[in-house]
């Protein structure tokens, strides 16, 4: 009796929070509820997000971490371990700022050596104690992290201009793309890649990144299979700074930063050769995206500084109405930099990292709603 009443006392709460956010919604964002059809789900299994008008309210989860830090530079990455624990890349003591790299891209710093300290950290998701630490001594300029399913961890190193797969607990890495510390446009050079997004069957996604603002795509072996865009595609990308895999839909989205959108295309998993036209999320206070990552049908994503009538602040996106349906951030503090976003598979966890101030954020999105007729809708466990 007594716990219905609190779940129905919890409901009115979040419910009024989802109506506020509702509200400033609809004043920013040209709202737009028409599908595409080109995109419809087939045979529509249950996954959270999987009827994109239920959307979770990401909340700030007080007093996570609960234990002290170690120091921690700029958070460049993060992602989540199977065991769901944020697993966390940063730089240490190295800034990058004008003097990191020249106009040709080369680093400029590669005398002072990589990083010593340890710069992939896990914490624990409960209390954000440093669970794990490793990668001293190898990396220049972390730039991002994923976690694939089978529990490989891949990193980019945009001053190394090299991606890097490490099996679980391994110090020397399965798979290497690019040569080191030169920056290169052809299928064996990468040029200050920055993210990897890995699909369950082995091969991934590299979004190849600060200059040959393309997506490259590659066997489980390393070989480059596909590159996006092609030329008759019209897919002019500006930064691929982030990448996401939808891959029951076999869509790939990509955070194109400098473009100020979201844009997804067919990822050919499971139709090579089959594309489609590109699905874009380009609002006017979206700025620009840093990050993303995906559950369900829902894309989550954080911009960064752009202009001061743009606010800091996370956003969820439903790709294939190709709207933004909420907008959230930290009620303690405003977000300043985000650069890495991560969410758990079952949806309930999400973690946002930042650099200057170098932070990283906990958000209970345990609690979903139903956009359409504000009602609760309690997560089914997994
Ligand atoms: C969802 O996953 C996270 C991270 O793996 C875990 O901590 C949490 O307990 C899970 N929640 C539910 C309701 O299964
Ligand atoms: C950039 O730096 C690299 C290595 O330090 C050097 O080889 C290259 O000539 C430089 N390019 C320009 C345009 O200064």
């Amino acid at each position: 009796m007594q716990r219905s009443m609190m779940h129905l006392l919890l409901a009115g709460f979040v419910l009024a929070t989802a109506e506020a956010n509702l509200i400033t919604d609809l004043k920013e964002f040209a709202y737009s509820q028409q599908a595409n059809a080109d995109y419809q789900p087939q045979g529509q299994q249950h996954y959270p997000g999987s009827r994109t008008q239920v959307i979770p309210l990401p909340r700030e989860s007080y007093g996570w971490p609960n234990v002290p830090l170690p120091f921690l530079g700029q958070i460049s990455g993060v992602s989540i371990n199977l065991q769901g624990h944020p697993v966390l890349f940063h730089r240490g003591k190295r800034v990058w700022d004008e003097t990191s790299f020249n106009t040709s891209y080369a680093f400029q710093h590669t005398k002072e050596g990589p990083i010593p300290v340890d710069t992939v950290l896990t914490l624990d998701k409960n209390t954000g104690l440093v669970i794990d630490a490793w990668g001293a001594n190898r990396f220049y300029m972390p730039h991002g992290c994923t976690v694939d399913d089978k529990g490989f961890i891949w990193l980019t190193d945009v001053a190394l201009h090299q991606v890097f797969k490490f099996a679980p607990h391994s110090k020397a890495p399965q798979l290497t793309l690019g040569s080191p510390l030169q920056a290169g446009s052809d299928s064996r050079h990468l040029c200050m890649p920055t993210a990897v997004a890995v699909a369950s069957d082995g091969q991934f996604f590299v979004s190849d990144g600060y200059c040959n603002a393309r997506v490259l795509k590659y066997n489980p072996q390393g070989h480059v299979m596909r590159v996006y865009p092609q030329q008759r595609e019209h897919l002019n990308l500006a930064i691929p700074h982030g990448v996401t895999l939808l891959e029951h839909h076999d869509l790939l989205c990509i955070a194109d930063r400098e473009n100020r959108r979201v844009t997804c295309v067919s990822a050919e998993l499971r139709s090579p050769g089959q594309y489609s036209r590109s699905l874009n999320i380009q609002p006017p206070g979206l700025g620009r995206v840093f990050a993303i990552a995906s559950v369900g049908d829902l894309v989550f994503a954080v911009n960064g500084p752009t202009s001061p009538q743009i606010p800091v602040q996370g956003f969820t996106i439903s790709p294939f109405s190709e709207a933004v349906l909420d907008t959230w951030s930290p009620t303690s503090v405003r977000f300043h930099n985000p650069h890495g976003i991560a969410i758990s598979k079952n949806g309930t966890e999400l973690y946002v990292v930042e650099t200057s101030p170098n932070r990283i954020w906990k958000f209970d999105t345990s609690q979903w709603v139903d956009m359409n007729q504000l009602a609760y809708v309690p997560l089914e466990p997994e």
